[in-house]
This record gives structure tokens, sequence and C-alpha cells, in this order.
């Protein structure tokens, strides 16, 4: 598991092996908009602004990914202990 924090409200939550970013949000009411849930379409994009996410997407490049500045919460996961999310 590991901990994403909010940078809008400072809010820190656990996301539990086998389940989403996304669902984690949406169990406090933040709405990330998804389509394929699969790390396609690139629809749940969300800014990284500190941590490196673990991406299992195959919307960004191999550059984006390493950029480690945005994620596709829907899928992706984190290597570091925490991931900041623009939200
Ligand atoms: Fe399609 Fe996340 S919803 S990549």
């Amino acid at each position: 598991s590991f901990e994403i924090q909010l940078a809008s409200s400072g809010e820190v939550l656990q996301v539990p092996d086998g389940v989403s970013v996304v669902e984690v949000l949406r169990d406090i009411g933040v709405e990330i908009p998804v389509s394929c849930e699969q790390g396609i379409c690139g629809t749940c994009l969300t800014r990284v602004l500190d941590g490196e996410p673990d991406h299992r997407d195959l919307f960004l490049t191999e550059d984006e990914q390493a950029a480690n500045d945005q994620f596709t919460p829907c899928c992706s996961r984190a290597k570091s202990a925490r991931l900041v999310l623009d939200i």
C-alpha cells in the first residue's frame, strides 16, 4: 500500500493493495473522470506534485512517464511511500 496526499486540503489517504487511487478518492467524494479504467484512454490523467508513480498505463509515452509529473490513477500506483496529487 501507499499514501496519497491531496495538495488542496493536505488530506492524506491510504491506498490499500487491490484498490485504485480513483476508488479511494471516490470514497471521500472526490470524483476523477474515468472512461476505460485500464490505463488506455488518459481520461483520468492527474498531475503529480511529489513522489514517484508506478506507471501501469499504456497512455503516456516513456518520456512522459519518466517525468513523474502526471499519472493515471485508475490503474497506476506508487513506487514512493507517498504521492502528492494536484487535486
Ligand atoms: Fe482510461 Fe484511466 S480511465 S486511463
